[in-house]
């Protein structure tokens, strides 16, 4: 009897194409092997933090506040939540998936009288049925995941943003798996939160959640009748304790600064570096490069004879949820593509879960580098586990895309 080979013996860790954490660039692993710095000392604030927050002005397109907190991108959703929302505002949720739900479960949490306008997965949105609702509920804020991972679907923002707008409702986005991958519009969009984490496409450590707040978002934390019920996840107290008079906030422009909590200053001068590469790439280039990888990705998935999961009209560039081939388990494809080449992928999730196989396209993974391995690796697996394709046919047609695209 033949051995197996092993591929990957001396290989210590698979390579990231899960639709994240993603692979980091080598600048911002770098950033990360510092000794500690003091996060109260003002060196931090103003030679760090406000650095950094900066920048991500410029990455989230936005005029307004960016904040950072130790979490992750849930932490970003719990704290725009409990900040704007009081017990028994009315909010309308779009629910078009995992994450759709996740947000659900967080305002249940907050005490809100949520309303979920549930959306069929991987379908497009009813963009008329939702707008008859907000007229309708007449809500304290809308909620939208604007890149549905568990389905690999983008849903359309910039509209959902003008319903909230015309029914005077906060808009409430999640942009976890899409901000630095898919253009996100903050401010053009009327986003008055725009909630994601830095362990995707911003190509960042898993342990910052970011939130942008809006001046709208600022009143309706001002007017709350009730303080929130946070200490450290409140983010009005990023208004009073750190943003300058200048910038509307209660700070004394030139006074020393407080953080409301204590900030991890290895994981912020790694995301400084994060932001700092996606400016130098440019934005527009960098959501060329997602688009078509995405897209070759697709194609190559196409060429093994597979199907997307979602509406392909609102297939995502940064995550492809593909079919798995009838009588092959999306598991046995994942452990097999790990254990024997090196690469790791991920599964549906819960519905989802033993039908589909989910890979990332995301900061640095959105490459022929990355895309064409990943898909290589997926063919072998799947013919080591009897699904027939062609050898070599899904790389050929990811390659195809790339070559014409670039
Ligand atoms: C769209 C979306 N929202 C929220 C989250 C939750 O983020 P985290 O796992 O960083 O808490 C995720 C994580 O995958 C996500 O993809």
């Amino acid at each position: 009897m033949t051995a197996t080979l092993n591929f990957t013996q001396v290989q210590t860790r698979p390579i990231l194409m899960i639709p994240g954490p993603t692979e980091l660039p080598w600048p911002v692993i770098q950033a990360l092997n510092q000794p500690p710095a003091i996060q109260y000392d003002r060196s931090f604030d103003e030679g760090v933090l406000e650095p950094t927050t900066k920048a991500l002005r410029d990455v989230f397109q936005t005029r307004n506040e960016v904040i950072l907190l130790p979490g992750s991108g849930r932490t970003a959703l719990e704290a725009g939540a409990l900040s704007v929302i009081e017990r028994g505002d009315r909010v309308l949720v779009v629910g078009a998936g995992q994450f759709g739900l996740l947000m659900r479960e967080i305002m249940n949490r907050v005490g809100a009288d949520w309303t979920e306008f549930p959306v069929e997965l991987g379908a497009r949105l009813d963009l008329d049925r939702l707008a008859r609702e907000a007229e309708r509920l007449r809500p304290k804020a809308i909620t939208l995941v604007h890149n549905e991972t568990s389905t690999g679907a983008t849903y359309p923002a910039a509209e959902v943003g003008k319903i909230a707008r015309s029914v005077g409702a906060l808009f409430m986005l999640d942009t976890v798996s899409s901000i630095a991958g898919i253009d996100v519009r903050t401010d053009e969009w009327g986003v008055d939160l725009n909630m994601t984490g830095s362990q995707k496409c911003l190509a960042a450590p898993l342990g910052l959640s970011l939130v942008s707040v809006s001046p709208r978002a600022w009143e309706a934390m001002e007017q709350r009748k009730i303080k929130a019920h946070s200490y450290a996840y409140d983010l009005l107290r990023w208004k009073e304790w750190w943003v300058p008079v200048s910038r509307g906030g209660s700070v004394p422009d030139g006074a020393p600064r407080r953080q409301p909590v204590s900030m991890p200053t290895h994981l912020t001068a790694a995301m400084r570096v994060a932001a700092e590469l996606i400016l130098q790439e440019g934005l527009e280039a960098r959501f060329r490069r997602h688009a078509l990888s995405g897209g070759a990705l697709r194609a190559g998935v196409k060429a093994m004879g597979l199907e997307m999961f979602p509406d392909a009209s609102i297939a995502s560039n940064t995550v492809g949820c593909i079919r798995a081939p009838r009588n092959v388990e999306p598991a046995a494809v994942v452990q097999l593509m790990r254990e024997r080449y090196g690469v790791l992928i991920g599964t549906g999730l819960d519905k989802l879960r033993t039908t589909t196989l989910r890979i990332g396209t995301m900061g640095i993974t959105a490459s022929p580098q990355y895309v064409l391995p990943a898909l290589s690796a997926l063919e072998l697996a799947l013919r080591d586990l009897g699904y027939k394709a062609q050898p070599g046919a899904g790389v050929a047609a990811a390659q195809a895309a790339f070559a014409e695209g670039i």
